[in-house]
């Protein structure tokens, strides 16, 4: 009598309006080439990674596909919403579809943020298109201000994954100090609003911004993690690291503002946790602990277009004993 095993893939940030553009290794206005030998030298690595997990799919193999974030490239919605269709269609997942009995979980990124829309007063304002877009195509809602809970695997086992938001503070002057809001704000913006691409870049990939989670998200966590039993195990996703990764990054925030709020709860919370994560992907895997306490084990998708975890593992049956 074995325990339930649960198999997850964790893909990384797919980036899709850039990783469709790169890496064609042929010049299309190449006649030497015949068209077959053209079509496969010229794939792109981002679909052959597709490929590859649609027939993992097809295959039954997993229980779930989790989506790391950044959809897209420096909060363009029209990429996002081509990148939503393109998993959706790709994959065949969401409402209607061939595979729409997989689990999908998606996170945002700080990419898929669009910045004016987190200059609006509310807070909530910058998911909405994100959230329409995955309507759309009859995906999954993203999480906004709570945590999404959702139980994954065989009907019997005991696993849980968690999706948080870590982008609801990206964009947004509230995280910055309110003794420099003023002077801050405006000066990123004008920086930005000069067109230099580089400084677009800069601010995207080296963060010149404010990730956070929300207080209540977590304190959703904390009581969700309480309620549930110890041999529940938790997998929880979210798009950024919860420690600062060994690259250097010279800017005023560059990890999250909040990230030991949540490393504290989840250290606490009596049990071992899974942390899947994307962003920045040179750590791949961090185990934390605080003296005598469980593990939290914080593992990094590699980008998109270079593979995907397989997140696998027996948990406890539920109604069983413990493991
Ligand atoms: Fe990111």
């Amino acid at each position: 009598m074995g325990l339930p095993r649960v198999r997850l893939l964790q893909i990384g940030d797919l980036h899709l309006p850039s990783a469709a553009r790169t890496e064609r290794s042929v010049d299309q206005k190449d006649r030497t080439f015949s068209v077959e030998l053209r079509n496969v030298i010229s794939r792109q690595p981002i679909k052959t990674v597709f490929k590859r997990i649609y027939r993992m799919c097809e295959a039954e193999e997993i229980d779930g596909i989790l989506l790391m974030g950044d959809m897209t490239d420096f909060g363009k919605l029209d990429g996002y919403r081509a990148g939503a269709a393109y998993v959706a269609n790709a994959l065949q997942l969401g409402k209607g579809r061939r595979n729409a009995l997989t689990f999908c979980g998606i996170v945002p990124g700080n990419h898929d943020i669009d910045r004016n829309l987190a200059k609006k007063p509310s807070m909530t304002a910058k998911f909405g298109p994100l959230n329409a877009a995955l309507s759309a195509v009859g995906l999954e809602q993203i999480p906004v201000e709570q945590s999404l809970i959702r139980h994954v695997g065989p009907s019997d086992a005991t696993c849980a994954v968690v999706l948080m938001n870590s982008c609801w503070g990206c964009g947004a002057v509230e995280y910055i100090p309110a003794e420099f809001r003023d002077s801050v704000g405006p000066a990123i913006e004008a920086a930005i609003a000069a067109g230099d691409p580089k400084v677009l870049s800069a601010y995207y990939d080296r963060q010149f911004d404010t990730p956070a989670f929300s207080d209540n998200s977590i304190a959703h966590l904390v009581e969700t993690a309480g309620k549930m039993p110890r041999e529940e195990q938790l997998v929880v996703v979210a798009h950024h690291n919860l420690l600062p990764q060994r690259m250097t990054r010279l800017a005023p925030y560059t990890e999250l503002v909040n990230s030991g709020a949540v490393r504290a709860s989840l250290m606490e919370a009596g049990r071992p946790i899974l942390y899947l994560h994307g962003h920045i992907h040179t750590d791949p895997v961090e185990v934390l602990s605080v003296p005598g306490g469980d593990a939290l084990v914080c593992i990094s998708a590699p980008a998109a277009e270079d593979g995907f975890n397989i997140i696998e593992g027996s948990v406890a049956k539920i109604g069983g004993s413990q493991r």
